[in-house]
């Protein structure tokens, strides 16, 4: 999958572009989804030019929240997101996980939530730089993977984001890149020897670095910040996976 996060970007009209331009500059292949995770206020009108021109961009979530229901001001559930046709959300995203404080409890309530509601989850996860140098990083993974349980497998998709390349230019280097998907699959394995779960990697993904990155071994796809808004080069990426 080639997945486009506009994070807190964008108009109304500029999703609305995107999604027509988009459109008619891929060559689709139905073995690599391409979806975009726009801004939830946006997420109806986006529904909705997709639906108009009958696009093969899939919809998903920056965001669902780990209740179903009550007294949480500013929150979106599950069934709302289903009412928008989404059929997938991010979760565990590092910015979320920073700035919401969530930790693996409300982690877990999320997946749940999704799962439940037959919505397939991005299940983000990635180390500070101080983990990094400190060569702690699979440690660092372990933690937050430990929260999945084999059931979750046909449901998630995992993004591999290293904190320190988020929005930073420094994308990891393919050797890093290499061990740590084949860390996370073999992790995964040993949960469920069955699955064969897609691992995509995140960070200062680029219109000049994605063909080496996807070059990499065990690399399933892409989770684009940045270089994604802009439709051209978006459509560059994914005709190149
Ligand atoms: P950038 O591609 O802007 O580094 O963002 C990566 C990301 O966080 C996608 O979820």
């Amino acid at each position: 999958m080639i997945v486009s996060n506009w994070k807190m970007n964008g108009t109304k009209s500029d999703i609305e572009h995107w999604v027509n331009k988009v459109s008619n500059k891929i060559d689709y292949k139905s073995h690599i989804k391409c979806i975009i995770c726009p801004p939830s206020c946006y997420l109806d009108s986006t529904r909705q030019v997709i639906s108009k021109i009958d696009s093969p961009i899939k919809l998903g979530s920056q965001e669902i929240d780990s209740t179903n229901s009550g007294a949480l001001t500013g929150g979106i559930n599950a069934q709302m997101l289903k009412d928008f046709s989404t059929e997938y959300v991010l979760i565990g995203h590092s910015e979320q996980r920073d700035h919401l404080n969530e930790d693996n409890i409300t982690l877990r309530f999320k997946l749940d939530s999704a799962i439940q509601n037959g919505i397939s989850a991005i299940f983000c996860i990635g180390e500070p730089a101080e983990v990094k140098l400190a060569g702690n990083t699979e440690n660092f993974l372990s933690e937050q993977l430990e929260i999945l349980t084999p059931d979750d497998l046909d449901f998630i998709t995992i993004a591999y984001e290293p904190i320190w390349a988020i929005g930073t230019g420094l994308n990891a280097d393919k050797k890093y890149i290499e061990s740590i998907h084949q860390f996370i699959k073999t992790y995964l394995n040993k949960l469920n020897k069955e699955k064969n779960i897609s691992v995509v990697y995140g960070g200062s993904v680029k219109l000049e670095n994605c063909e080496d990155i996807l070059s990499c071994n065990n690399v399933d796809g892409l989770l684009i910040g940045g270089a994604s808004l802009d439709p051209d080069t978006f459509s560059k990426i994914y005709n190149i996976s």
